[in-house]
Parts: C-alpha cells; structure tokens; sequence
C-alpha cells in the first residue's frame, strides 16, 4: 500500500509548497499529490483558488498576475511553486499525482509534460493526473493515450469502477468514507488502481490495509509510514 503525501507532507509543513514536498521525500512517501491550476498558461501549485487560508495574499487566483501570485508568501517564506519547479524537485524521487483543478489546464499540462520528457528525462511512468473533471481527463487520455489517469469522486456513485473503465482511467481515487470492499474487489477485477483520501488515523490506515487498497493520501507520511510498517508486522 503506498503512502502518498497529500499536497507535500501537508500536516507539519505549509501544503503545496516546495518544502512541504521535499519533506515528504526525505520521509521516504512512496508518492506526491499536489493540487494545480492554470493562471496566464503558466500551471501553479495551490489547493484553493481563493488566497487567504494558505498565503498573504487575498481574492482569487485568477484576479490576479503571475507575478503578483509568485511573490506572496505561502507559509514559513516559501512560495507558491510552478509545476516545473515541483517536477524538477520529483523527478526520479518518487512518483507524482497531479489533480488538476480550475480551468483550462490541459493545453498547458501537454506542453510542460512535453519540456520536461526533453528537458529532464521525465518519464510519464513517473506520472498519475487526477481530477474531479472527468472531462479534462478524457482530454488527455486522447491526447497522449498513455498517460496515467485516476478518476476522482467525492460521493457514492454506483457502479464507479465499471464507470472509470470505461473511461480508460488507471486508477480510482475515493473519499474515505464511500470505501468498501465491493468497490475494491470489482476495481482490482478490472485492472484499476484504489487511492484513497484523506487518511491520517492508524485505525484507518489498517482498515484500508484490510480492504487492500492500493495506495492512501496522508498529511502525515512519517507517521503513517510507521504505523503501516507497525501493522504489516501483526497478523490482521
Ligand atoms: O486527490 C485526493 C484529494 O486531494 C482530493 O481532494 O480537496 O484534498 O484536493 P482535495
Ligand atoms: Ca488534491
């Protein structure tokens, strides 16, 4: 079961950042999520479109320059970082999820997976994109078939594994509360991937490790880490 940093080790670092990130690398996190948005084709990395719960800033991203939105401060004087930043600092490090957010963010995600394969080596195999916007999703999977794409949900949608493959998608990606073992066993028949969200509690932690999923979103990778480790020494 991996154990993927949601937005950077996000509980004891200010998320989405470049620290909260390297953080979470230097805690060994298998995986990183980070949450992006377009703003003047450039992609960013923040969670809310909104500024005032993770910067000095205020109003909307989109109200807002590139460099207005570069130059505020995002927590403990880091910055909101540009994806091209966040591959550079992931790249051969672990393996990447990005949920795309906001509008217009396909075209701009194409060209910079394209820099970054030429520039950087990057592999897509190093790459999952998700998004609650199963449309942005399709777009991409026509336009580099290969790519990794997991289909977010946050209710319960019968039949959502059934619905993911035939949308061509790698992975499933839950809210914790609509797991169960019927949606696992019917994705795994499939050939699709589980992650799920949020999970910080050790009693959640062996309840997913029960149900066999493949992966969850923790603030906490340290931590989780050590109790999955704790976990997987007892007999379940
Ligand atoms: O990708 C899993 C999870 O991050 C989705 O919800 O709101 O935390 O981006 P949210
Ligand atoms: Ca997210």
């Amino acid at each position: 079961m991996h154990i993927i940093a949601h937005r950077g080790a996000s509980g004891e670092f200010p998320e989405n950042t470049l620290l909260a990130i390297e953080q979470a690398l230097l805690q060994g996190a298998d995986a990183i999520e980070i949450d992006v948005y377009a703003v003047d084709d450039e992609l960013i990395v923040i969670h809310d479109p909104k500024l005032e719960r993770t910067t000095n800033g205020s109003g909307t991203i989109y109200q807002h320059t590139l460099s207005y939105l570069m130059q505020l401060d995002a927590g403990q004087g880091q910055r909101i970082p540009t994806l091209w930043q966040v591959l550079q600092l992931v790249h051969g490090r672990c393996w990447l999820n990005i949920e795309l957010k906001g509008k217009n963010t396909v075209e701009p995600l194409l060209a910079l997976l394209t820099r970054a394969q030429s520039e950087l080596g990057f592999e897509l195999s190093e790459l999952l994109v998700s998004s609650f916007n199963h449309h942005l999703l399709l777009k991409l999977k026509n336009a580099v078939p290969e790519l990794r794409l997991g289909a977010l949900t946050a209710s319960l949608q019968l039949n959502y594994a059934d619905y993911a493959r035939q949308l061509g998608m790698y992975s499933v990606h839950c809210e914790i509360n609509f797991m169960d073992q019927e949606l696992v066993e019917r994705a795994h028949a499939l050939g699709l991937c589980v992650y799920v969200y949020t999970v910080d509690q050790p009693d959640e932690i062996e309840e997913m490790l029960q149900l066999g999923v493949d992966g969850i979103f923790t603030n906490y990778p340290a931590r989780s880490r050590m109790w999955l480790h704790d976990k997987l020494k007892k007999p379940v």
